[in-house]
């Protein structure tokens, strides 16, 4: 007797990254290799729930996907999975109704591409008794249990690429310029793009600063000579003492703009704010986002191949693990204060604006 296909799913969740098809595109070679069906979830778990939306994807499906950005199978960023407030299983509970949806499309797997809300959702799946495996996606690069997550060189390339072109401008009129990245609670595209563009100024949630030390270091330039500044600010940044600032519930954002209106009134200089925002989220992956996509697509597979689940692809130093999903969730992967890029920051005159 012919034995039953074996059938998995892909779903991608939370705010799309450059990469996420690049995943996908993994994930159905890799599977179809093996023989292996592969179901793609729409709307990330919501396509789980009522009358489940999905398509098979085969190999042509996925034709030309490596380079493009978004994701063909649409994503949710906030729907019915929220924080379970108990144990209780009641047959109304989205995660209840999710599971069953699982075991009835008869998956062996759900490979759920995602970042910390993601994996959050599939640990508590997992504890039901899906078989999850996730994939670590964010430009932010916040998410615990990995070295790296896809989508944040895409998000560090556009956001350097932003500085160079500030510098120019900023060069012609001395002026300030300040530039407001995404990131989250965490500063990595603001360190790692500061570094890369060469900012005079970078601000991030890890190290809260003073506007008076900037607005020093602003003036210190013009004194020697160079009139004008660049300021990178981690949405998340904030003023020593101060709290986060946000546009709308749940959405940072306004940082960029205090930083530009305390400046020009401590400095007396022509300041322009610019707010790159989803423009770091959008287009197509870097050549190292698309090769660390395909790494961790084709892992999952193999995972799924090898009976793991509950648990997360990861890369550590050279090489891609898997780590428990309970690791990724456990904490947020912050810049430390005093890590190497930090002290090769500042020892190249980099401000963060906490210095006495
Ligand atoms: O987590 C990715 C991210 O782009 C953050 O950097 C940013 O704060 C947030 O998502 C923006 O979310 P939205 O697309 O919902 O505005």
């Amino acid at each position: 007797m012919a034995s039953k296909k074996q059938r998995i799913g892909v779903l991608t969740s939370g705010g799309d990254a450059p990469g996420l098809n690049a995943v996908i595109r993994a994930v159905v070679k890799s599977a179809s290799s093996l023989g292996w069906e592969v179901l793609g979830i729409h709307d990330g778990f919501e396509g789980l729930l009522g009358t489940k939306s999905y398509r098979v994807l085969t190999n042509a499906d996925v034709q030309g996907l490596l380079p493009r950005g978004g994701t063909i199978l649409r994503t949710t960023n906030k729907g019915h999975f929220g924080p379970r407030r108990s144990d209780e299983l009641s047959e109304e509970d989205p995660y209840v109704r999710a599971v069953k949806a699982i075991e009835e499309m008869g998956l062996r797997a759900l490979i759920t591409i995602g970042g910390e809300g993601t994996q959050r959702i599939s640990l508590e799946l997992h504890k039901l008794g899906a078989p999850v495996i996730g994939v670590p996606k964010t430009i932010d690069n916040d998410l615990a249990g990995t070295d790296r997550t896809f989508g944040f060189d895409t998000a560090l390339q556009v956001a350097t690429d932003a500085i160079d072109r500030l510098h120019t401008t900023a060069a012609s009129h001395n002026r300030v310029m300040v530039l407001e990245v995404m990131g989250r609670h965490t500063g990595w595209i603001a360190l790692h793009a500061g570094l890369a563009g060469g900012a005079d100024v970078i601000l991030i949630p890890e190290i809260p600063f003073s506007i008076e030390r900037v607005a020093e270091k602003v003036h210190a330039r013009d004194v020697q000579g160079s009139a004008f500044s660049i300021i990178v600010v981690a949405e998340g940044a904030r003023p020593r003492g101060g709290q986060e600032m946000y546009i709308a519930e749940g959405r940072l954002g306004g940082i960029g703009h205090w930083v530009g209106e305390q400046l020009e009134h401590l400095t007396g200089k022509d300041v322009r704010v610019v707010v790159l925002g989803h423009l770091q989220r959008g287009g197509s992956p870097s050549p190292y986002d698309r090769l660390l996509s395909t790494r961790y697509g084709a892992a999952a597979v193999q995972a799924a191949a090898r009976g793991i689940y509950g648990e997360m692809v990861a890369l550590r130093g050279q090489d891609i693990v898997t780590v428990p999903l309970a690791e990724a969730c456990g904490y947020l992967n912050r810049v430390r204060p005093h890590s190497d890029l930090v002290l090769c920051a500042r020892s190249l005159g980099i401000v963060f604006g906490d210095e006495l």
